[in-house]
């Protein structure tokens, strides 16, 4: 295992950075071709922007649709990276990702099923038909540290983890913001300039949709917590939190719909004030537009006949509810 050099945001001249790692990746690339995945989070977005102005033609931006993501996104983003210059392809691997998804409900198997069906079969199929021998990445300190401290099994740190990535999925891994944290890479995607929207992106896991399901996240499932996101996401925007989310429970409660009982779907909102995500406390939302919001989920999420909202603290609690 390599121990990597943080750089803090105090100490990160952006320029320098940028013209640094834009210089290794061409060096480590040389005439190849590398790919990278495009999930429109500031790690991916910053990186798809180092490897562009390092490499122009010779990275391909694959944004891959899992299905799980939030209402528009790969369009959103896709449309954003255009402005940009830089050309992503969608690709639709919404059925692999749902049938590896079938019947999985523990938290642990559910990131598992991800991250086999992300890397071994849509991705490692990408690079095989591309022919690329690099894959960028947008690894960050932070997912070094929690993964090897075990507190979550992140995605993207097999090298960390022991596991060859060469040997086990066939490409070399380039991780070029493996020095920074949050903070730092934010800095980097507004230095490559990046719109506000991406460098000031709200963190979103990795699993996506299918960390905001508790249970089975099913094709139904997920389309029900991504109306409820929609929702979250407008009445809370501009309210400064750090985080904020939807979630859809498993348990059942009765509840009444046109005259009669209804064992309905419970919708639970969590928002968080926290500086790094390691403690984070309730947001003290106004009562209005907590009322606003369960108003609009009742009326617009089929099926849903409770809306509560997280009043404990991390820890115990964790940000996301799986
Ligand atoms: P927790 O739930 O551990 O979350 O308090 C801390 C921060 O990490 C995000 N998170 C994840 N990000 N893959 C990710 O890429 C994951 O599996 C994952 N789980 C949690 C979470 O959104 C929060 O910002």
């Amino acid at each position: 295992m390599t121990m990597t050099k943080e750089i803090t945001v105090k100490d990160l001249n952006v320029v320098q950075f940028v013209e640094e790692k834009v210089k290794e990746i061409s060096r480590t690339v040389g005439d190849g071709l590398a790919i990278n995945a495009l999930s429109g989070g500031v790690d991916s977005s910053a990186v798809t922007m180092l490897g562009h102005r390092a490499l122009g033609d010779r990275l391909h931006t694959y944004f891959i649709d899992n299905g799980i993501m939030r209402e528009g996104e790969p369009e959103r983003i896709v449309a954003i990276f255009k402005k940009m210059g830089v050309n992503v392809e969608i690709i639709d691997a919404q059925d692999e990702f749902f049938s590896a998804l079938k019947g999985v409900t523990d938290p642990e198997e559910k990131r598992e099923a991800i991250t086999q069906t992300f890397y071994k079969k849509v991705f490692g199929r990408l690079v095989k038909s591309s022919g690329a021998q690099y894959l960028l990445q947008g690894t960050i300190l932070t997912d070094i540290d929690e993964t090897i401290a075990g507190i979550k099994r992140q995605h993207n740190v097999f090298e960390q983890l022991g596991i060859d990535p060469q040997a086990a999925f066939g490409y070399k891994i380039i991780e070029p913001l493996v020095q920074l944290r949050k903070d730092g890479v934010r800095k980097v995607a507004q230095g490559v300039g990046l719109p506000e929207e991406i460098y000031h992106r709200m963190p979103f896991p990795g699993p996506a949709l299918s960390a905001r399901v508790i249970g089975e996240a099913t094709r139904e499932r997920i389309a029900t917590v991504r109306a409820a996101t929609v929702i979250v996401e407008e009445e809370l925007a501009g309210c400064g939190a750090f985080q904020y989310m939807a979630i859809l429970h498993q348990d059942r409660v009765t509840g009444m719909r046109d005259n009669k009982r209804d064992f309905g779907l419970q919708i639970e909102i969590r928002c968080w004030d926290s500086v790094d995500a390691r403690q984070a406390h309730p947001t003290r939302l106004p009562y209005e537009t907590l009322e606003t919001l369960a108003q609009r989920i009742l009326k617009a999420v089929p099926g849903v006949v409770s809306v509560t909202y997280n009043i404990a603290t991390k820890p115990p609690s964790t940000i996301e509810a799986i």
